[in-house]
């Protein structure tokens, strides 16, 4: 399998530190942010992955990074996302280095506590369709939201005022070959970029998404907030 790592968007809620830099390359405790979704690849198995970037400080990535040996990555290939279409299009960049395989695609500001390497192996297993990790937080209104039936994922409400669950798709995504295509219908949202919540809620009408809840500790880091978070959480556990 094959890892995308989304690294692009001008990092506006971080401003003005994201004048200078990518958000993604900001410190989270004592590393750039960039290395944690690295890191939480290669510990799944996942050594062969692509890095989208884009903004003023594309070329950092390269410098900061090298050919990924390092970090125990067998190949890293880089492409570049041209302003902010969302995290959709910027997938849709990866279709040709994902060739036939099935992908891994995080976020480059998600930072775990655990391993993802089970969820990995049974996405592996799983015929076809994606499936997503998901995981309760107090603060739902912010990110993509669950609607859960019983068991069963109904729906995926991006930022909605009044969150129907407690729970929230994380930026870590699985998908099959499929994913592309179903990129390719897709119409801008309001705020201009495609949406890889109508990707998720298309699997999920298709009955093709599985889900799972992440175990330990997640957050992003795309606000002064959670960059904050993070660097305690990554403080805490000692590494
Ligand atoms: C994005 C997704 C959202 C998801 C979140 C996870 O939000 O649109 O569905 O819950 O990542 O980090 P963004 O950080 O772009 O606002």
């Amino acid at each position: 399998m094959r890892g995308v790592i989304l690294a692009g968007g001008l990092g506006t809620r971080l401003d003005p530190l994201t004048r200078v830099t990518n958000k993604h390359l900001l410190p989270v405790y004592n590393k750039p942010m960039i290395y944690y979704p690295i890191q939480t690849l290669v510990d799944a198995g996942i050594t062969d992955i692509m890095l989208v970037t884009g903004g003023n400080s594309a070329g950092d990535f390269l410098r900061l990074l090298g050919n990924g040996a390092d970090f125990g990555l067998k190949h890293i290939n880089y492409t570049y996302q041209k302003g902010e279409g969302g995290i959709a299009a910027a997938l849709s960049l990866a279709e040709h280095f994902a060739e036939e395989d099935k992908i891994v695609v995080i976020l480059g500001d998600n930072i775990v506590e655990r391993n993802i390497k089970g969820a990995v192996e049974r996405f592996e297993t799983q015929a076809e369709g994606a499936r997503i990790l998901i995981k309760e937080v107090r603060d739902p209104e912010r990110f993509g939201v669950v609607e859960l039936a019983g068991d069963a994922i109904v729906g995926i409400e991006e930022k909605p005022a009044r969150p129907k669950s407690p729970y929230i798709v994380t930026g870590i995504y699985m998908y099959d070959r499929q994913v592309f295509e179903i990129i390719k219908t897709l119409r801008p949202s309001g705020r201009g970029e495609l949406e890889i919540t109508d990707v998720n809620n298309y699997y999920i009408k298709k009955n093709r998404m599985k889900y799972e809840i992440l175990e330990g500790w997640w957050t992003d880091a795309g606000t002064f907030e959670s960059l904050y978070r993070a660097s305690a959480l990554v403080a805490e556990q000692g590494t």
